[in-house]
């Protein structure tokens, strides 16, 4: 069956659109949906034509692999658009579900589009490095204004349909959109009004157009490495400036411009790598899963909490359990507080917030967490204490009910085991705040049955969070790289460089980019909760027995500077203000004296990145050799979801390949024997050397499972 067909009802031409799943753009649908067109031109007796879907949405996009294609190009499709748009006839768009990117270019050629009150609209290829390539920023300005495309386009985030309709672009919101499109293809048909093609418009707000311009070249000059924004405010002038024509060329041109940067090539890269992340191997997608209606917290701590509100805003019903009342009041008013706190920034009513609130039970006996499909463990990270737990958790939960343990560090398999059921043990890994973050460490322990990996696979997209399946190791798949990352950073600090220059290289887009520098990023989280779970990862005699490793940080833990809680870490704390602290200064020298560290009047920048960066793309190496990651896009999941890694440098895994394997080996072997590498810190992964030797890229690596 064509994937889109011209059917007859009464005097109305339907082009009805069916390309399971979302009706994406691709070649074969443009050639089905060009011979519909030509069969309606033909048809002389249709007085007018609906544009529909079949299925759950409106066209909801393109084909974003099509984009690697050398021979890509949107000319087909735009020149549909515009036979559409020329057509003597009115053309209606029928929309609803999720209306982005080519659909939502389909909708603008029309001469009026109907929306169901659910319906979403956007033009999201700015996260892809992009911006819309049929037409978007010319008919969108004119249809909507510069002011409001300049948002859409450089947002990438959709407008609700009520929010459209008063943007212009939606002409009638109606519950039934497809009766509400043939209605008013009927009318304008009928009315002898002429038709509006938008191309022929102009932007409603085209006199104070030029503000909203050099607003917008200004924020692209604040953030170079996205050069989709410059192209962005380029195309809007045009839309002002020039006749259509010439602004389908400049538009046509930025597209093709951009999508060979490297930018746009890692964020579409990791595009993909999100989509790949959901398949587990060994699971198939139609794998059983236990039902979820009730979900346990134990411990309602800093993360206890933030995990409730996740499951809480996903309206699932919770029970808390915490050790005294006083202790479950502290977690209910941390709750409370965040929820507070959405509700001022506008995210939420104060209605939504009480609701969610109010399905949460709290109590201080852990037999009340009997009824729940899965508990979830945010205990203090101390082993004792989660095998402790583990029992009592193994005896109380029902039958069939999942345990998750939210360690950061320790070893999931020996809680599994204490708890007597392993199979129905995993870890979820949330990060900090857990109700903001996107990324969930899924840990699968090697006796984690697959129906118990798949049911939290199923609930972590119910929860919204971005998923990726870790094997059991210290740190999992991200804190095993932070770690190296933090020790090269202290380790410089000791050798002469100041915190403020690493967090500045770090997060300098130039070299890298990263929200937050690794000093600065400790000081928040607090010097205390990382060193805690160093100290006894070298008291278990499985964590570097290098007597400097990360000194400084058990240093600053020992000495109470516990970062910006205690206005004291690697830096001081000036009313909350990160500032060159004296005292830390002091300490590294100390330190380095005391372990023979020869410091240096200067470390250059480029050492720094090097050092940060290479190791960490080793330890990555390391991760995928020993099937704690099962593919390299996984690992630049978990960093650019969880560690503030830019985006639009793909991950360290991606930004390897970007830099060239060959030059990381030679680097790390530089490194060993200036430094060296008694501790093995310099060691090359014999997969990145191996990989480096055949030319091979990091990212196409594939396990053989
Ligand atoms: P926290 O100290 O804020 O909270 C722990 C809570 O557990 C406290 O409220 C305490 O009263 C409660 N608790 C202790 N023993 C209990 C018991 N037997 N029964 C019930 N409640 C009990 O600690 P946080 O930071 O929330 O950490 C919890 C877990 O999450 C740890 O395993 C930690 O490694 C992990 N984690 C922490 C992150 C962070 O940034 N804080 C990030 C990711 C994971």
């Amino acid at each position: 069956m064509s994937k889109a067909e011209l059917h007859r009802d009464g005097r109305l031409g339907i082009l009805r659109i069916d390309n399971p799943p979302v009706n994406a753009i691709a070649p074969d649908l443009v050639t089905a949906m060009d011979a519909a067109l030509t069969a309606f031109e033909a048809d002389t007796s249709l007085a007018a034509l609906v544009i529909e879907c079949a299925g759950r949405t409106f066209v909801a996009g393109g084909d974003i692999a099509a984009f690697d294609d050398p021979s890509f190009s949107a000319g087909p499709f735009n020149a549909l658009l515009a036979r559409i748009e020329a057509s003597d006839r009115p053309v209606v768009a029928a929309l609803f579900g999720t209306v982005l990117g080519g659909g939502l270019e389909l909708a603008l050629a029309c001469h009026a589009r109907v929306a169901t009150p659910t319906t979403r609209l956007g033009l999201p290829e700015i996260t892809l490095g992009l911006i819309p390539g049929s037409l978007g920023t010319q008919r969108l300005p004119r249809l909507a204004g510069v002011a409001k495309a300049c948002e859409m386009i450089t947002s990438g985030k959709p407008i609700s349909a009520s929010a459209a309709a008063a943007a212009g672009i939606v002409d009638k919101l109606a519950e039934d959109h497809a009766l509400a499109a043939r209605e008013l293809a009927l009318h304008l048909a009928g009315s002898g009004a002429p038709i509006r093609r938008t191309r022929a418009l102009i932007a409603p707000d085209a006199d104070t157009a030029g503000a909203v311009i050099a607003e917008a070249r200004r924020a692209a000059q604040a953030r170079p490495w996205l050069p989709a924004l410059a192209a962005v405010a380029d195309c809007l002038a045009a839309s002002v400036q020039k006749s259509f024509p010439d602004g389908e060329g400049v538009e046509a041109r930025a597209f093709s411009d951009l999508v060979r940067t490297p930018q746009s090539r890692a964020m579409r890269h990791l595009f993909f790598a999100e989509r790949a992340a959901q398949k587990i191997p060994g699971l198939s997608r139609d794998a059983e899963r236990r039902t979820i209606s009730r979900v346990g917290i134990l411990g309602v701590g800093t993360m206890g909490a933030g995990i409730a509100m996740c499951f809480a805003n996903a309206g699932y019903p919770l029970h808390l359990v915490e050790t005294s009342q006083d202790g479950l009041d502290r977690g209910k008013g941390l709750i409370a507080a965040a929820y507070a706190s959405t509700v001022t920034r506008g995210l939420i009513s104060e209605d939504q917030a009480q609701a969610r609130i109010g399905l949460m039970t709290g109590s201080t006996d852990m037999a009340d967490l009997s009824d729940c499909d899965i508990v979830v463990e945010a205990v203090f990270e101390d082993m004792e204490l989660k095998l402790s737990v583990a029992r009592k958790l193994g005896a109380v939960c029902k039958l069939g009910a999942i345990i998750a343990t939210n360690t950061s560090t320790l070893d999931v398999d020996r809680i599994a085991r204490e708890t007597g059921r392993a199979g129905d043990v995993l870890g979820t890994h949330f990060f900090s705040p857990a109700h903001i973050m996107k990324l969930l460490e899924v840990v699968r322990g090697k006796d984690t049955a697959p129906e118990v990996l798949a049911t939290v696979m199923e609930l972590s997209r119910r929860i919204r969070k971005t998923a990726v399946v870790s094997g059991v190791c210290y740190g999992f798949i991200g804190n095993r790289m932070a770690e190296v990352y933090m020790r090269e950073s202290e380790a410089m600090q000791l050798e002469g460089a100041v915190p403020s220059q690493i967090d500045g290289v770090a997060e300098n887009p130039a070299f890298l980019g990263m929200a937050m520098g690794p000093s600065r990023m400790l000081d928040m989280a607090g010097v205390d909760v990382g060193a805690r779970t160093v100290v006894e990862w070298i008291k278990s005699g499985k964590g570097p027995q290098d007597p400097a490793y990360r000194i400084l940080a058990r240093t600053l833990y020992e000495h109470g500077q516990h970062g910006q809680k205690t206005g004291q870490g690697y830096y001081r704390y000036d009313n909350r203000k990160a500032v060159h602290s004296d005292d830390t200064q002091k300490l590294c020298r100390d330190l380095a004296q005391a372990h023979g560290v020869t410091r240096r009047a200067a470390i250059p920048d480029e050492e720094i990145l090097e050092r940060l960066l290479y190791p960490m793309i080793n330890e990555a190496a390391l991760i995928l050799e020993d099937g704690i990651a099962y593919r390299p896009g996984d690992i630049d999941i978990v960093w650019t979801a969880g560690y503030g890694f830019p985006a639009w440098r793909g991950g360290p895994v991606f930004m390897a390949d970007e830099i060239g394997l060959k030059t990381i080996v030679a680097r790390m072997d530089h490194y060993a024997a200036a430094l060296g590498n008694e501790h093995g810190y310099w060691t090359v992964a014999p997969l990145l050397r191996h990989l480096a030797e055949t030319n091979s890229r990091l990212s196409d690596w594939q396990r053989h499972i």
